[in-house]
């Protein structure tokens, strides 16, 4: 080649990465593994090869737990966890901040090795996965170090059971395990099977910095080692990230199990381009989006909504730049995509591509290597929304698009999907970023940038793409409970009697239903006795028609969502003056109702009632400081329709209790009301008659809890579902949640003292917002 050839070419040459010292440490180990139990490596066992994907070479030998394994690991991290919680914050922040100076000190071989086993490019394991894995373990040994200061009230949730998938291999490991340790947990964690190098790497890290043994476990093998961490009786909390199917399976599997569950599922994120955006910046993003991971990221930009205007030049300019990118040995310092993690991953996505017959297919037209599970950048367009490929989650290098012609098709399209991970937003218009930001259904939007990641920024998806947030404050969460022992819940069963006594004028009880008076559907009524036997009146048996039809009206009343919290406080503070005003003739009815100091009840329902109009202007998010240019903003969002069952034991405070919060933050309620003692409920809608409450946003229901949980807990378009009854029923909830995924607050039998402050408060604020991240740029 002459000088004047490479001038015309610009070609670059390789710039290798050695393997050397990555391939010497497997060796070191003898090439095969056992797993990480007690603070050492077992011997290894019957198993499995990972392999290299770039060229099919054996990497090493796995072993596949057995049940005993998984038990092994799980009884050393339940032996470890109270001396590890007892350790303190300053301890725990201690050994944390040890393992993230060691990850420093190893980063080029944690990065290689994640190379060598993921397939994915050097420069952004070295760049991007190492150094974000060391900050998790840094922003967590101060989460630590602050617990007891910032977090009094909270405590360790026990042993976790964490499974990663293979995308991020080490990255999903830091992000599960820092946070749980932090808070004084221990872990028995399953890497993907493709990719559990870098976890046993760690591991040697954790025995260096002198981590007490049993604190973190490593497991290896497949799916089936999965189930068995799902399945422990002796786990407190299931953490996973992967496929919204295997997901759903983990939802059903600990269902009335006890078990506390975070899911980070699967998306196909829009990455949305209006017409007066920089356009070179907005191409060079959708790299970054599509094609960083070779699109093996959950909150890939998958799908590009660009507008009309502009789509032919945009399109044009974006595959031009993708005909320049460089596919090639993962190790080469100068390629911009390596290969997909394992040949089964390879397949699924060529298969995906060549079903589809629509649309016009681009892809880069380049000689890839040989042997490896490479695949080439894709581009497809011109597919209808509806097309499978627009809705499924391909998980590879392969962009779909359309066209959008206004902001409000824009954000139409966007939110046209089962998923809600992430939205991307490119306009050189800041009103336009940050009018559609809070429009689009997602836990994580971008502005004028894509993929950007921190510790401090909450990261997590609504709808199917999962619950729970990783990252921030929201994300210790999920790994710590309130402080305290709850007492088992009995079962309160309605009181029976047969003294009747006429009434001067018969007082109708009915249900509640989109700001109206509604009669059951199916037509029927019970009795309802006091304690002491007295007939008090009937109330109607709501069915299966009358949850739909209570849905729908709070799915009508979307615009509650979107009003002030100054109002919404505003009319909290009318409920409780109608209350207040009404309080002798509520105190008489709940003495009748419960033979309890009804008066007492009702003073407390409206003190309630000012607690969450108190907070409804008052309870925001935050403005977090984030490495990089821009400041991630987390957002409190409604959670949407939240269906509640409402506690029998305080048959109006209860009701008030769930009610208040979940209207305060903005959601519209659909409340069935205490089932043993359901007359103050429905004295209580003629409250909300009076009281500017919108139609819709608060729902009664009298009825079985056993018949309408169901209805409720598999209802598509109800987002959450609570249940504070002293029915069984919090399996049937969590069980019939997993169709769309909805989250859930059951209390699993055991009993809340309403009167006190576990009550109300930040528990109760938490479950009704949804922390949405939005960064934006900010600063130099
Ligand atoms: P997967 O969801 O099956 O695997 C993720 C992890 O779950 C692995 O550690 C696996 O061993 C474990 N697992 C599998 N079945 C299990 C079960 N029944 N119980 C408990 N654990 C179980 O993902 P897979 O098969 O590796 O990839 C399939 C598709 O999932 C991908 O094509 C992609 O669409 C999606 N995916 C999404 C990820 C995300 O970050 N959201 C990550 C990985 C995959």
């Amino acid at each position: 080649m002459t000088v004047k050839d490479i001038f015309e070419t610009m070609d670059y040459g390789p710039a290798p990465e050695s393997a050397a010292e990555a391939l010497a440490w497997l060796v070191d180990q003898g090439d095969r593994f056992g797993h990480f139990i007690d603070g050492d490596f077992t011997e290894a066992g019957e198993g499995f090869e990972s392999k290299n994907p770039a060229t099919g070479e054996v990497l090493a030998v796995l072993t596949q737990a057995t049940q005993g394994d998984v038990d092994a690991a799980v009884a050393a991290a339940r032996k470890a966890q109270p001396k590890w919680e007892k350790l303190g914050g300053h301890g725990r922040a201690k050994h944390l901040y040890a393992i993230a100076r060691l990850l420093q000190k190893h980063a080029r071989l944690f990065a290689v090795l994640e190379t060598l086993d993921n397939g994915k490019p050097i420069r952004e394991a070295r760049d991007i996965d190492v150094p974000l894995v060391q900050r998790h373990f840094y922003f967590h040994a101060g989460m630590a170090q602050l617990m007891e200061s910032e977090l009094p009230d909270r405590e360790a949730l026990g042993v976790c059971g964490q499974i990663i998938p293979w995308n991020f291999p080490l990255l999903m490991l830091a992000w599960k395990v820092a946070p749980a340790l932090a808070m004084g947990n221990t872990v028995v964690l399953k890497p993907a099977e493709y990719t559990s190098l870098t976890a046993l790497l760690f591991a040697d890290i954790c025995r260096k910095a002198g981590l007490p043994k049993g604190v973190v476990n490593i497991v290896t093998g497949d799916g089936a080692v999965g189930e068995m961490i799902v399945g422990h009786p002796d786990i407190d909390k299931i953490a996973f990230t992967g496929s919204t199917e295997v997901g759903r399976k983990i939802r059903a599997a600990t269902a009335g199990s006890g078990k506390a569950l975070t899911l980070e599922l699967g998306g196909k994120s829009p990455y949305i381009v209006f017409d007066d955006a920089d356009i070179d910046s907005a191409v060079e993003g959708l790299v970054d989006a599509i094609w960083f991971n070779q699109g093996q990221v959950c909150c890939a930009g998958s799908r590009l909504l660009v507008q009309e205007g502009i789509a032919e030049r945009f399109i044009d300019k974006l595959k031009a730049r993708m005909d320049k990118l460089r596919v090639g040995d993962p190790l080469d310092k100068c390629i911009d995509m390596g290969a997909l993690a394992d040949p089964v991953q390879l397949q699924t996505v060529r298969d995906m591509v060549d079903g589809c017959t629509d649309g016009e297919i681009h892809r880069l037209n380049a000689q890839l290597p040989a042997g490896g599970c490479y695949y080439p950048p894709t581009l497809i367009t011109g597919l209808e929304p509806s097309h499978p490929l627009m809705q499924e989650e391909i998980f590879g290098p392969v962009l779909v698009s359309t066209t959008f012609r206004t902001p409000a098709e824009a954000v139409a399209l966007a939110n046209n999907t089962r998923y809600g991970l992430a939205a991307t937003v490119w306009t050189e218009n800041v009103n336009l970023a940050l009018d559609i930001a809070p429009k689009l259904v997602a836990g994580v939007v971008w502005v004028n940038a894509t993929n950007l990641f921190d510790a401090a920024a909450g990261f997590g998806g609504v709808r199917e793409s999962g619950y729970g947030r990783e990252g921030g404050w929201e994300g210790l969460q999920s790994y710590t409970k309130p402080k305290g022992k709850a007492k088992p819940l009995a079962r309160q069963e309605p009181f029976a009697g047969d003294k009747i006594e006429p009434e001067t004028v018969d007082r109708t009880a009915k249900l509640y239903i989109g700001g109206k008076q509604a009669r059951p559907d199916g037509g029927y009524s019970r009795d309802v006795w006091s304690k002491s036997g007295k007939h008090l009146g009937e109330v109607p048996i709501a069915s299966r028609k009358d949850i739909r039809n209570a849905v729908e009206a709070a799915r009508g009343a979307a615009g509650w969502s979107k009003t002030t919290g100054h109002l919404r406080a505003q009319i909290l503070y009318y409920i409780a003056e109608n209350l207040s005003a009404r309080a002798d003739e509520f105190s008489h009815r709940i003495d009748a109702l419960s033979g309890h100091h009804g008066a007492k009840e009702v003073e407390a329902s409206i003190r309630r009632l000012f607690t969450y109009a108190a907070w409804a202007d008052k309870y925001d998010g935050q403005a977090k400081g984030v490495p990089i240019r821009g400041v991630a903003l987390s957002m409190r969002e409604p959670v949407g329709v939240i269906g509640a069952i409402c506690p029998d034991e305080a048959p109006l405070l209860g009701l008030v209790s769930v009610m208040a919060p979940a209207i305060a933050m903005g959601n519209r309620a659909v409340l069935v009301a205490s089932e043993a003692m359901p007359l103050a409920a429905t004295d209580f809608y003629q409250v909300l008659d009076t009281s500017d409450v919108p139609a819709g946003v608060a729902n009664i229901l009298t009825g079985s809890h056993a018949e309408l949980a169901g209805t409720l807990a598999s209802h598509l378009d109800v987002d959450a579902v609570w249940s504070f009854s002293s029915s069984d029923i919090s399996g049937l909830i969590e069980r019939e949640s997993a169709g769309n995924l909805k989250r859930t607050w059951v209390n699993n039998g055991l009993a809340r003292d309403w009167m006190g402050t576990e009550g109300e408060g930040r528990a109760f604020l938490d479950a009704a917002t949804e922390v949405k991240t939005i960064w934006v740029p900010y600063g130099e």
